[in-house]
């Protein structure tokens, strides 16, 4: 017999006021201080959008990321990627601003579950879903661009680890100039998503 899709506890939908961010705390300050302060400020001037995970039932939010649109100058790109593109001077692209995970909710889940419940991967799977029907449905971008936060030293003390990895294990690559951006070709989504 065919087994039944599994359904997440969890849903990740744009960020609406009434929904609480209040203890949120992914281990790193600015991640923290945006969710909480300045979200509502970033959405109302359409800096960016921040979409946010949280359990069916609750409004608390335990996970979120933000989308941006992003110039990327030509001849900051890989040759590689250059060889691919059309020779414009700027390429766009979509930026994943922030994200980040309650560290206690998943500690909890941890414990509950006595497994990861991976939602980081959940988010940047689903930020990177985004990122693709945003190219290809409304705002052409070639490329989905992160800029990878360094915990401060007092962060990196306390037990958070730099999330470069984290990135890289799902395909992003660094630019060649500026090792803390990291890229993945839109092209390159949507051939994992057609293979999904
Ligand atoms: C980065 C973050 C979202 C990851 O969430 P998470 O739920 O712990 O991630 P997952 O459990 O889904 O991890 C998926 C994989 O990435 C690895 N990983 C998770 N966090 C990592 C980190 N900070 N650095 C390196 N690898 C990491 C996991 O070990 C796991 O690897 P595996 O496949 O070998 O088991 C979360 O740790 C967080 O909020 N960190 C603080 C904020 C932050 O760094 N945000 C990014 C700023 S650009």
């Amino acid at each position: 017999m065919e087994k039944a899709p599994q359904v997440l506890p969890y849903r990740i939908e744009p960020w609406r006021e009434h929904l609480d961010a209040t203890a949120f705390s992914s281990g790193m300050e600015r991640i923290d201080r945006y969710i909480k302060e300045q979200t509502k400020r970033d959405l109302s001037s359409h800096v960016s959008l921040v979409f946010v995970l949280t359990e069916l039932d609750s409004n608390i939010i335990r996970g979120f990321y933000s989308l941006s649109a992003l110039g990327i100058v030509f001849n900051d790109l890989p040759k590689s990627v250059q060889k691919r593109l059309p020779r414009y001077p700027q390429v766009g692209a979509t930026l994943l601003g922030r994200l980040g995970l309650d560290l206690a909710y998943k500690a909890k889940l941890l414990e509950d579950l006595g497994e990861n419940p991976r939602l980081g991967e959940f988010l940047v799977i689903d930020a990177q879903k985004r990122a693709l029907e945003g190219a290809t449905g409304t705002v052409g971008s070639a490329l989905m661009v992160i800029d990878v936060l360094m915990p401060t030293e007092e962060e990196q003390a306390a037990g958070v680890r730099d999330p470069m990895t984290f990135y890289t294990e799902y395909g992003f690559l660094p630019f060649p100039d500026d090792d803390r951006r990291v890229f993945k070709p839109i092209r390159t989504i949507e051939q994992e998503y057609g293979e999904a």
